[in-house]
């Protein structure tokens, strides 16, 4: 039962969907409706998740057997109604383009995908019905990416997508991602957008997304592995002690941090609590590529000269899973994510290192390949 119940909760977490419906003009504030049919009587258990994730809007959540609503100050539980009609707007649209977005067919099996969003949803999802053309527009764009070889393309031969393009022959329910439809939006736009994401688990515990900051038309792009604690507190990047000692060897290399784009491959604090701190845990793969499409969106909205790859998470994102950060630090050449890519260490590594005589060595190395990259 309790399975039953979490499993439900998780749903609503997930799939419901809000429509405006007005603004007041007093507070200024925006309203929105959504109208949701759990399984179970879980409104009161899921009302504070909302009231947490939408705390800046006033909203209204219907279900048949629980009802409730946030004006911004007070949280409200109040009884089920019939179906209500939620009006339609453009929000169905936003949604539409953020989940053409966040579609990634490489990692997606059509029965998986059906099992983890099941069709009772579908009919309030606004979404849905883009699901069956994504699916045969990405086996057509496979086929076309066959057809001009891929390989040639990225990461000197090593393409980290061939794989899936393999077994997208011979198993028709893998797709692969296909690089073209992440998303292509203003920077604006993708803040707002990924400001909602649920691509992954990571979005339950964390604050809010961190997405990256700097001149929309930065030179250097510096791409780190995901916010930390403090990051994730001040919803911005870098700002703790890696990006502290970064910020110092910037200003030793005569790079001016302002004019960079500093963002990471992740942008979600993944942690676990331990009494009352929050440990960092690496991103798994998975939630690495969820996350990937925002950053190839901030990528194509800058257009870097040279993107800084800070450690191992940013380089698995964007070069690949094969790659090594000590075996193949600096420039790398083959891609075409900009005319130079360097692959560094990551500074939270320079502070772990316990050997002082080490970590003048790895400092100094870490040193030589930002002077590199100016
Ligand atoms: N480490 C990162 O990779 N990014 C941040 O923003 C902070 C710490």
């Amino acid at each position: 039962m309790r399975k039953e119940i979490s499993r439900d909760i998780h749903k609503m977490h997930a799939f419901v969907r809000f429509k405006k419906t007005g603004e007041d003009m007093k507070s200024e504030r925006e309203q929105f409706m959504a109208w949701f049919e759990p399984d179970h009587r879980i409104m009161p258990l899921t009302a504070q998740f909302f009231q947490k994730r939408f705390t800046g809007m006033d909203w209204s959540i219907f279900t048949p057997t629980g009802s409730a609503s946030w004006d911004g100050k007070i949280l409200r539980l109040g009884p089920g109604v019939d179906k209500v009609e939620v009006p339609k707007e453009e929000l169905d649209e936003l949604w539409r383009g953020y989940y053409k977005s966040i579609f990634n067919p490489a990692r997606l099996k059509v029965k998986a995908m059906q099992a983890e969003m099941p069709k009772k949803y579908w009919h309030n999802l606004p979404e849905t019905n883009l699901i069956e053309s994504l699916i045969s527009e990405s086996r057509h764009r496979v086929q076309e990416m066959h057809k001009k070889n891929l390989r040639s393309s990225t990461s000197g031969g090593k393409n980290p997508y061939l794989k899936h393009l393999r077994n997208l022959t011979s198993h028709d329910e893998h797709i692969v991602l296909n690089p073209d439809q992440h998303i292509r939006q203003p920077l604006s736009r993708i803040r707002e957008l990924a400001n909602c994401c649920q691509a992954c688990p990571l979005h339950q515990n964390a604050t809010g997304t961190v997405l990256g900051e700097g001149p929309a038309d930065a030179k250097i792009m510096i791409v780190g592995e995901q916010p930390g604690d403090q990051e994730d507190l001040l919803g911005r990047p870098f700002v703790g002690p890696a990006g502290k000692l970064l910020d110092h060897f910037l200003t030793k290399t005569g790079i001016d941090r302002k004019e960079c784009y500093v963002t990471n491959a992740v942008k979600h604090f993944k942690f676990i609590p331990r009494r009352n701190q929050r440990l960092h845990q690496s991103p798994n793969l998975d939630e690495i590529s969820r996350c990937k499409p925002w950053l190839v969106g901030e990528l194509r909205e800058v257009k870097p000269r040279i993107i800084i790859l800070l450690g191992s998470t940013a380089a698995r994102s964007l070069i690949g899973t094969h790659f090594k950060i000590t075996q193949q630090r600096g420039i790398i050449t083959g891609t075409d994510l900009a005319a130079k890519v360097i692959a560094t260490v990551h500074p939270s590594y320079l502070l772990r290192i316990k050997d002082s005589q080490q970590r003048q060595h790895e400092k100094a190395l870490f040193l030589k390949d930002l002077q590199l990259a100016r």
